[in-house]
């Protein structure tokens, strides 16, 4: 497909800072796309371009909208690409390891793009774009793991551990998404009557962030919002610690003020997956903490517990390769821009299949109204996504995507 035009600007995520929208039009019909944001982001993540100037507080994205603008639009329109060609040429254009001289931020919002551009003007429906290109037969809705508990980085509290979600396990999305937001503002209730009404303001993916300090006192918010809402039969647990976050010096700052060892925390979690119906932990070990990874996958072998690799993957095929070698993990959690392609994603994804992984496709806490990944998960058929908690525009026109998507399908 030619690309005739187009033109990339800055536009807002929903923490208020930039972030790069790319418009693109052919001579059927034009689209837009625009990269997330992550905060509690992975060292090892491909380049999101930033200005360091005073404006915005340093979080400018000119550069990257320049370099779509005047060095990526001269080399890429008005020829024939498929969505792996341009994809590679980009590559090749940026020529770094990551993606440091064009920006990932710059990069994904033209490989999103042309995505969404090929897909249209095929009369396609994105995802059935995407299916074509993971030359999977099947696809699905997946499971929205929903983060109603905000810690770490991304709330105001002095909660550790960054995600608290719950797992549902309804035979549709519809139901899930129902069940989802009972439990939600049945928590709400719970917090509200235990904290005061200050503490159900919401923390950057929606999810309410009390003043709580312990991975219990999140665990017993949740088991109590679960049962109050009679949703116990269909409701799960899942935790992102992003431990990266918390490790300080060879220690782990599990509460304030209160370091333990690796070996002391995966036996903290083990205490946690006894007591509370756990499925899924991400990142309970520093991003190069193999060690500890490696250990905890040993000790939890028998239990049917998912570990999901973020910042200890980035979403990079030779960190998926390295970590599934050294069995690291059990699962990927997929976000298209620590990598910065849509076929990088997607052959991340196939790596971790590979393996016999699950994969799980995530949102950014810096998040826009763009819907990408639902189609993404459901053309993967990978069965679980990350899109935070029912509650603020930016994670709602993800639920919002995946209803329509259902009735599609
Ligand atoms: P981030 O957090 O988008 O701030 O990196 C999400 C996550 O850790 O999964
Ligand atoms: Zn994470």
């Amino acid at each position: 497909m030619k690309i005739n035009e187009m033109i990339a600007r800055m536009v807002l995520d929903s923490r208020g800072n930039p972030t790069v929208e790319c418009e693109m039009h052919n001579s059927y019909t034009g689209v837009r796309a625009i990269v997330p944001s992550g905060k509690s982001t992975g060292k090892h993540e491909a380049v999101e371009l930033r200005d360091k100037k005073s404006s915005f507080n340093g979080m400018g994205v000119e550069k990257a909208v320049k370099n779509i603008n005047k060095i990526i639009k001269k080399n890429i329109i008005n020829k024939d690409w498929e969505q792996e060609t341009l994809d590679n040429f980009l590559i090749k254009l940026d020529n770094t390891e990551n993606k440091s001289r064009l920006g990932a931020n710059a990069i994904l919002a033209v490989s999103m793009a042309f995505a969404r551009l090929n897909a249209m003007s095929k009369n396609d429906e994105l995802f059935f774009y995407l299916q074509k290109i993971t030359g999977n037969k099947k696809i699905s809705l997946p499971i929205p793991f929903c983060n109603v508990i905000n810690g770490g980085v991304h709330a105001g509290n002095d909660l550790m551990m960054q995600e608290f979600m719950i797992v549902p396990k309804a035979g549709s999305f519809k139901e899930n998404t129902r069940i989802i937001s009972e439990t939600y503002h049945e928590l709400k209730r719970i917090i509200r009557k235990k904290y005061g009404k200050n503490a159900v303001n919401v923390g950057d993916e929606g999810g309410f962030a009390p003043p709580i300090e312990t991975a219990e006192e999140a665990l017993d918010l949740l088991m109590k919002a679960i049962i109050n809402s009679k949703h116990k039969s269909q409701l799960r647990i899942a935790m992102d610690c992003a431990a990266s976050d918390f490790y300080k010096k060879g220690k782990y700052e599990i509460e304030k003020n209160s370091y333990v060892s690796a070996e002391e925390l995966g036996n903290y979690y083990i205490k946690l997956i006894k007591k509370y119906p756990i499925v899924s932990i991400e990142d309970p070990f520093a991003e190069d903490d193999f060690e500890a990874w490696n250990k905890f996958m040993e000790k939890i072998n028998k239990r049917n517990i998912q570990v999901v690799g973020d910042d200890l993957l980035v979403s990079n095929k030779k960190r998926i390769e390295e970590a599934a070698e050294k069995k690291l993990c059990n699962g990927l959690l997929l976000k298209p821009n620590q990598i910065g392609t849509v076929t990088e994603a997607i052959e991340a994804a196939k790596s971790a299949m590979k393996n016999n992984w699950n994969v799980m496709v995530s949102h950014r806490s810096g998040e826009t109204e763009d819907t990408f990944i639902c189609d993404l998960a459901v053309a993967l058929n990978c069965k679980q996504i990350k899109i935070g908690a029912p509650c603020r525009g930016e994670r709602t026109c993800k639920f919002n995507r995946l209803l329509r998507i259902e009735e599609l399908i």
